[in-house]
């Protein structure tokens, strides 16, 4: 199973960085997204990214050129044909997922396999979603792409092991650390961060300290690179409560029951660093 060619569908925040990974580890990649508009904001995105990795000499000048010269861009799914691999990183809800692995099915050929990054939903239940549920799995990259190291795939019920030790060694040659988790809410790495950062948002809650205190707390005590809180800021307060709901419904325990605080600041609009504040002011 070889896999050579590359299509990630969707241009945004995951999307364009997954695309940059395969575009700079070697891989023909053809991103695909709705709108001109859209692609060209995940095309700009992936020339800044290039541009910062080169002046801090991470990459030459020619190798950032050469992996833009193997990014082509598409609004049409049918330049989708005939890739190995297709990475899908749209819109977080079923039914757009299903819709697109449908969709694939006709466009693809037999042997594609088709990844999905998605953080919460049931890979068991997408690749039931696919004619071909055996070459469905969970491709779970971390946001910034280019600079998280960990790929977290997810193997669905369906997946065959031959398309699992696929992934897992293409992982390794696009320069990224493969785990692979069996399928359930949260996966591993949101099974344990959500709750954690949950439950520094209850200590706030409940008054024992400030943000500031219970970042500072985590940071020399248990040797976090970065507070709780500010993390949840960075990922974005909605997405954190969207991961709470998942395990809070999917596992029925009230151990992952999303704090009242987390509600309160989503339900104000304070979403984290994307909108200006969140447990801390940016911008
Ligand atoms: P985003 O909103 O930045 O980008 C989604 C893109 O998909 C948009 O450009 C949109 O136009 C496009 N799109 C929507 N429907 C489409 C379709 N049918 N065909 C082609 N393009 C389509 O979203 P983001 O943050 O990049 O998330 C994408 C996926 O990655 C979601 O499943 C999300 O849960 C997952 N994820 C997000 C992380 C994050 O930190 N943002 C981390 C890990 C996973």
């Amino acid at each position: 199973m070889t896999i050579e060619t590359v299509g990630v569908v969707g241009a945004g925040a995951m999307g364009n960085g997954i695309a940059q990974t395969f575009a700079m580890a070697g891989f023909p990649v053809v991103m695909q997204d709705l709108s001109d508009a859209a692609l060209a904001r995940g095309r700009a995105t992936i020339e800044k990214s290039l541009e910062r990795l080169v002046k801090r000499d991470k990459i030459a000048t020619d190798a950032a050129e050469a992996a833009l010269g193997r990014l082509e861009t598409a609004t049409d799914p049918g330049a989708l044909a005939g890739r190995d691999l297709v990475v899908e990183a749209i819109v977080e809800k079923f039914e757009v997922k299903a819709g697109l692995l449908g969709k694939l099915d006709d466009i693809c050929g037999e042997a594609t396999i088709f990844a999905t990054n998605t953080s919460s939903i049931s890979l068991t239940r997408l690749a039931a979603a696919s004619s071909r549920p055996g070459r469905v799995i969970g491709m779970h990259f971390f946001n910034p792409v280019p600079l998280m190291q960990l790929v977290e795939i997810i193997r669905a019920l369906q997946t065959e092991d031959a398309v699992c030790d696929a992934i897992t060694e293409l992982t390794r040659a696009v320069g990224k650390t493969p785990r692979v988790s069996k399928d359930s809410y949260g996966f591993v790495v949101n099974r344990v961060l959500a709750p954690m950062i949950n439950e520094a948002i209850n200590c706030v809650y409940e008054g024992l300290a400030s943000p500031e205190d219970v970042d500072e707390m985590m940071k020399l005590g248990a040797n976090h690179p970065m507070g709780p809180l500010s993390l949840g800021d960075l990922i974005g307060l909605d997405v954190v409560l969207n991961i709470m709901e998942t395990l809070y419904g999917g596992f029925d325990d009230p151990k992952y029951r999303p704090s009242p605080l987390l509600k309160q600041m989503v339900d104000a609009g304070y979403l984290g660093r994307k909108s200006g504040r969140g447990f801390f002011r940016y911008g």
